[in-house]
């Protein structure tokens, strides 16, 4: 059953050809179980997600959220702590009566513990009574926002109560979601992904990766492959180096404890960062279909050329935040973090030089960072073209001409920079670079969808293409595991780096070697 309702068509939404036929941005009505539905990830990027997709009438009068957690709320009181944390967040806008009412109503919470089998045949029954009362036609979604450690037992509950299972007559379907983490290392995600797949078959299960979601990634493959100018440049004939930058101007703050198990090359390098390199080096694939594009992107993560420890060690820097500024704000030490041990030695900041072994990148390095309490916030894909082969304008007095750039920024400010040389105006004949902007802001308009929106939305109309699969999962895991080991194997001093700061000297010297440098952003 599908609502009729008519959708305003906004900048975000736009995407009416998939698989070469137009297809409804309107799904089905559905219940979306939400286990851990009053944590961290559902109160910042979930509810106000949600709350925002119904404001903009892409999701159906019926859709229904079923929150379990095991703090003691009603209903009526997990609606009033949701319309404050609405009102405080950036992504989903204020809540106003006449839009929050509608999706308030369809907010339901159930105080329990999800690790109880008991739990399940209550949630059944809430969900029948959902498909009763608000028509959610037994189309369910159910969304893992708890600790990874919990993933298994909740999947094995939902098998065994049967709430994994599709309706025979083909009335309902059943997605389950789950959020990254997956896995701490190859072998834990190994058996997360049997334990997801045995319960659930892999058409059913949704892998976030939220920056797939982001507007700017899924541009990068329409400034590839809808343009004809860049695709020919896009190899190792002109392309010097390619420079993956994920920088954030804050520290753990209360994840202390989740971060002290992950550590840089965990939390982004093993997925978000992935991503950004596989859809920067893929090939094209023949059409937007969701195995089309996968495929190509498990190729990359398969060309990637393995570490031995060794290697891992001498092509990458880990580090971590000690004590300084950030914004003029005094910033603690990681050690002196709520959840951290004072001698840990997980790594706040991770950078690695990944060499990827194919035709079209061979001898290209790839040079990928990350780190907490840096200077800015600021996640960019920096790719550097080799310089001209000679410069005819050296006698006339121009020395050099600097190398292009194209910068695609993911966040904030979002955008594209060409970087190319021009005559300085006046007699002499001097070269300077200058640059050629393009901004989402003044093109588009101030509002992005965000991720999390496009990635639910997605889930609900079975749309698979910007989620992540097992195979990739676990490919992403092969390239880091060499990182992680060479990493356990040396117990010298782990470098240190002030807060505010661009990150440790030795994430300089890894570029110094191949006679590069990080670009100044
Ligand atoms: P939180 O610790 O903030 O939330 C955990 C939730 O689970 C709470 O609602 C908690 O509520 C509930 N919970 C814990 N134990 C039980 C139990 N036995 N039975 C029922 N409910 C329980 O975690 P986050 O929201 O930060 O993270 C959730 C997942 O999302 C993690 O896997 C994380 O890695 C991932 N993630 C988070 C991001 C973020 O920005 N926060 C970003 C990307 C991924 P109560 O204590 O009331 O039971
Ligand atoms: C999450 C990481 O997956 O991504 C966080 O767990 C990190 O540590 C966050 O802060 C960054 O996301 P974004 O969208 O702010 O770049």
């Amino acid at each position: 059953m599908t609502d009729n309702r008519s959708v305003a068509a906004l900048p975000g939404d736009v995407n009416p050809l998939r698989h070469g036929r137009r297809i409804s941005r309107s799904p089905d009505p559905c219940t979306m179980v939400i286990f851990g539905g009053s944590g961290d990830l559902a109160r910042r990027k979930l509810i106000p997600a949600l709350y925002s997709l119904s404001r903009r009438r892409l999701i159906p009068g019926g859709f229904t959220v079923l929150a379990l957690a095991r703090s003691a709320l009603t209903d009526d009181g997990y609606r009033e702590v949701l319309r404050q944390w609405a009102d405080g967040s950036a992504e989903g806008g204020r809540a106003d009566p006449e839009t929050w009412q509608p999706f308030a109503d369809g907010l339901h919470y159930l105080s329990a513990n999800y690790n109880d089998p008991g739990v399940y045949p209550q949630i059944r029954e809430a969900l029948a009574r959902f498909d009763r009362m608000r028509g959610a036609g037994g189309n369910r979604i159910f969304y893992l926002a708890t600790a990874p450690s919990d993933y298994a037992g909740i999947i094995r509950n939902l098998g065994n109560s049967g709430l994994a299972r599709e309706c025979v007559d083909g009335a309902g379907w059943v997605r389950i979601i789950v959020e990254k983490p997956i896995g701490r290392d190859l072998d834990s995600a190994r058996r997360h992904n049997e334990e997801v797949n045995a319960v659930f078959s892999e058409d059913q299960v949704y892998r976030i990766d939220h920056y797939l979601g982001k507007e700017t990634v899924q541009n990068l493959m329409v400034f590839r492959f809808a343009n004809g100018i860049f695709e020919p440049l896009w190899n190792r004939q002109y392309v010097d180096n390619v420079q993956i930058t994920a920088a954030e101007d804050i520290g753990v703050g209360t994840r202390g404890g989740y971060y002290e198990e992950a550590g840089a090359l965990r939390d982004m390098i093993q997925n978000h960062m992935l991503q950004l390199l596989t859809l920067m080096a893929l090939e094209p694939p023949p059409d937007f279909a969701p195995n089309s594009v996968r495929d190509e992107k498990a190729k990359v993560l398969r060309s990637i050329r393995p570490f031995s420890p060794a290697e891992a060690r001498a092509n990458s820097v880990r580090a971590q935040y000690g004590p300084g500024f950030v914004g003029g704000r005094p910033i603690p030490g990681y050690l002196d973090e709520k959840g951290v041990s004072p001698s840990s030695r997980t790594e706040t900041f991770a950078a690695v030089r990944f060499v990827v072994d194919n035709w079209r990148w061979a001898g290209v390095p790839f040079y990928l960072r990350t780190g907490k309490n840096l200077s800015k916030r600021v996640t960019e894909i920096a790719i550097t073209f080799r310089c001209t082969p000679h410069l005819i304008f050296a006698e006339a007095g121009a020395e050099r001409a600097d190398a292009n750039v194209l910068a695609l920024r993911i966040q904030p400010d979002e955008g594209i920079t060409l970087k190319f040389n021009a005559k300085l105006p006046g007699q002499a004949m001097s070269v300077r670079p200058v640059n050629m902007d393009f901004r989402y802001g003044t093109t588009f308009g101030p509002h992005l969808a965000s991720a999390y929106e496009r990635l639910l939305l997605d889930c609900m109309l079975g749309d698979p293409t910007l989620f992540d699969r097992a195979d990739s999962v676990e490919a992403a895991w092969r390239i880091v595991m060499p990182i992680l080991e060479g990493w356990a194997a040396g117990q010298g001093p782990l470098p240190t780096y002030a807060s505010g700061s661009w990150g440790p000297a030795e994430a300089d010297e890894l570029l110094l070697k191949d006679r590069k440098r990080w670009r100044l952003i």
